[in-house]
């Protein structure tokens, strides 16, 4: 059974359209602990466009599970990481134009800069993590880079147009997931999970992490609208 780690990142773009405090992602971690998550995942991008180091510092000292810090192989945030220390970080690739991370971390054609910020990482005693394609040549070029842990990139699974080609998506992720962990690194995967569509992911043999974030927060909107509202109409009314 795979462990979930939520992604709080929404929360905090929610907060930045304000630029106020509210809401806070370290409630939000707090909350998604109490729901049951075993890791809290933040991206701390290079343009802080929703996490800030205030957020990651805060979580560092108050999130009881296991902190999953995303961030590209940039000098500015492997510093901040390697003193904040979390338990894992996961290395991804950054555009400064994308919405959301699209496709994975291209270790095959840069596999030195990925293997010393792997090393840089390590030696500060965090478990590295690649956010990769399934892909054949990335999953090598991660075995030799020395990272602990593959994260396998689920976009092109989640967002299959028909039935037939997730099916075909999801035999390329069990194919990557195999060579991963026959190549002895663990296994996680991420990227356009949902509700619907987790299930068969979730049930990859070996398969040790998930990480999901956008459903989650879009469903907290859902639920949570009716008590805000009304708890705002009591007040209005009152
Ligand atoms: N894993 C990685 C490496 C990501 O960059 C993201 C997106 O921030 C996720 C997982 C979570 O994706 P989603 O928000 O679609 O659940």
């Amino acid at each position: 059974m795979p462990s979930l780690s939520v992604n709080i990142d929404h929360v905090a773009t929610v907060r930045q359209a304000r630029m106020t405090n509210e809401p806070d992602p370290v409630w939000a971690a707090t909350l998604a602990e109490l729901g049951g998550a075993e890791g809290i995942t933040l991206h701390l991008r290079e343009d802080r466009r929703h996490v800030q180091e205030r957020d990651l510092h805060l979580l560092g000292q108050t999130a009881a599970v296991r902190l999953n810090l995303e961030l590209a192989c940039s000098d500015d945030v492997l510093k901040i990481a390697c003193q904040t220390r979390p338990f894992q970080a996961t290395l991804v690739p950054e555009r400064r134009e994308e919405v959301t991370t699209e496709g994975g971390l291209d270790v095959a054609g840069n596999p030195a800069h990925v293997a010393d910020a792997v090393k840089r990482l390590q030696d500060a005693g965090i478990v590295v993590s690649l956010f990769i394609d399934p892909d054949r040549a990335q999953i090598d070029a991660a075995v030799a880079s020395g990272a602990n842990a593959v994260e396998l990139h689920t976009g092109a699974y989640a967002h299959a147009a028909a039935e037939f080609s997730a099916a075909d998506q999801l035999q390329v992720l069990h194919d990557a997931a195999a060579q991963v962990v026959s190549a002895g690194l663990t296994l996680h995967a991420g990227h356009g999970l949902t509700y619907r569509n987790v299930r068969p992911v979730a049930k990859i043999p070996q398969m040790c992490e998930l990480n999901i974030g956008h459903s989650i927060i879009s469903r907290a909107i859902m639920v949570g609208l009716e008590q805000a509202v009304r708890d705002m109409s009591r007040l209005v009314s009152s």
